[in-house]
């Protein structure tokens, strides 16, 4: 008998209405919509405004579309996974409250901290439970509200992130020709010096001194992120090519983690694609982290067609980096537009 395979058979996604624009930002840093531009290729990103509403509200939004475009009901999800950095709390999980806020309180849920990898991280790990044959429809959301940890004053990073939440199911399959395909996972530690939050944690917590010295937000020295990102994103996206006996020409589509668009091109030039065959929002939503990849699942949902080649991969803090081959598994024909 052949093995389970785990297949993406829905996606959703959710951004927020407010678009803070790079004009915005000329207003409250010393940039210039033309470096911006330049250098990381975003025109705007979304920000979640408005008295308590988190990373969980965004999560529900994006399963909620999910769950409506498959006509399923939130009791119907057998487990939810959730990749975040930017939980609503530091526990409860915030799968758990996206669960309770759905309805479905009582199902297995989790989240996942893996940064900007951590989408790839939960669907690696929903595909493994698939896989077992005990759980039938898994739901693993990438959500974060990157404006909660962004320091509007650091011109160095205010200007890359957003916010937003995108949602998949997987459910198994016995078709050998659909489905997660094949998966790797890395991770070095030892990365952390150049990307990390000082603060909060069991290591810093919170006093008053640390909210004076502002070390609640994110830290990025970009330079040296961006090498390794260049580097690693291409060397694991070259690697799961090669150990699938895939050519550019055999790939529908790239997925990448949208951090910066000058990494998104030097990634796809090694993996020997043209840039119709790269899937790129950063223009309209910034990196918004765990939520970067589904969200472009969704916008594309009507572009794919099963058995399609696609080839999703990411790097982020950690460090952190990763790549998923899959075959597309349904034809999608109903139109819908993003935001
Ligand atoms: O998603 C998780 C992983 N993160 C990433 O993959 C991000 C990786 N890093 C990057 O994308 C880029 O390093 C950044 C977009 C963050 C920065 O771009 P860069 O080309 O590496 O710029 P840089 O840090 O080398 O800075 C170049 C110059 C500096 O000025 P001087 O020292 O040459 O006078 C910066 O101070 O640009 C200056 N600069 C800015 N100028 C205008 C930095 N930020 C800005 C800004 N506007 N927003």
């Amino acid at each position: 008998m052949s093995k389970k395979r785990a297949a993406i058979t829905g996606v959703g996604g959710y951004v927020p209405d407010y678009i803070l624009t790079n004009a915005e930002l000329e207003r409250m840093v010393d940039t210039t919509d033309a470096w911006i531009q330049s250098r990381t290729g975003i025109k705007e990103r979304r920000i979640l405004k408005g008295e308590g509403l988190a990373t969980s509200d965004m999560g529900v939004a994006a399963v909620q579309c999910l769950l409506n475009s498959k006509n399923l009901q939130p009791t119907d999800i057998d487990l939810l996974i959730c990749a975040t950095v930017t939980p609503d709390m530091t526990f409860p999980a915030t799968a758990n409250i996206i669960a309770d806020k759905l309805g479905c309180a009582q199902i297995p849920s989790f989240d996942i901290a893996a940064a900007c990898s951590g989408f790839l991280y939960a669907l690696s790990t929903a595909t493994a439970f698939v896989e077992t044959g005990n759980y039938r429809r898994v739901v693993v959301v990438g959500a974060d509200k990157m404006s909660s940890i962004v320091d509007y004053e650091d011109r160095a990073t205010c200007i890359i992130f957003g916010d937003g939440a995108g949602a998949v199911l997987l459910e198994p399959t016995n078709d050998n020709h659909i489905g997660i395909a094949d998966t790797i996972l890395r991770s070095d530690g030892s990365g952390r010096v150049y990307l990390h939050q000082k603060a909060g944690g069991s290591l810093k917590p919170p006093t008053y001194a640390t909210v004076a010295a502002r070390e609640h937000y994110v830290f990025q020295d970009g330079q040296p992120v961006f090498k390794f990102a260049v580097k690693n994103m291409a060397d694991i996206a070259e690697e799961i090519m090669q150990r699938n006996h895939l050519t550019g020409n055999d790939i529908a589509w790239l997925v990448p983690h949208q951090a910066n668009k000058r990494i998104i091109d030097a990634t796809a030039r090694r993996m020997g694609l043209s840039d119709e065959k790269v899937m790129l929002n950063i223009q309209k939503f910034g990196n918004t982290t765990a939520a970067t990849i589904p969200l472009c699942l969704w916008e594309w949902e009507q572009h794919l067609h099963k058995h399609d080649n696609i080839i999703l991969t990411a790097f982020g803090g950690g460090f952190t980096w990763a790549a998923v081959y899959l075959k597309w598994a349904y034809e999608s024909n109903h139109l819908k537009t993003a935001g």
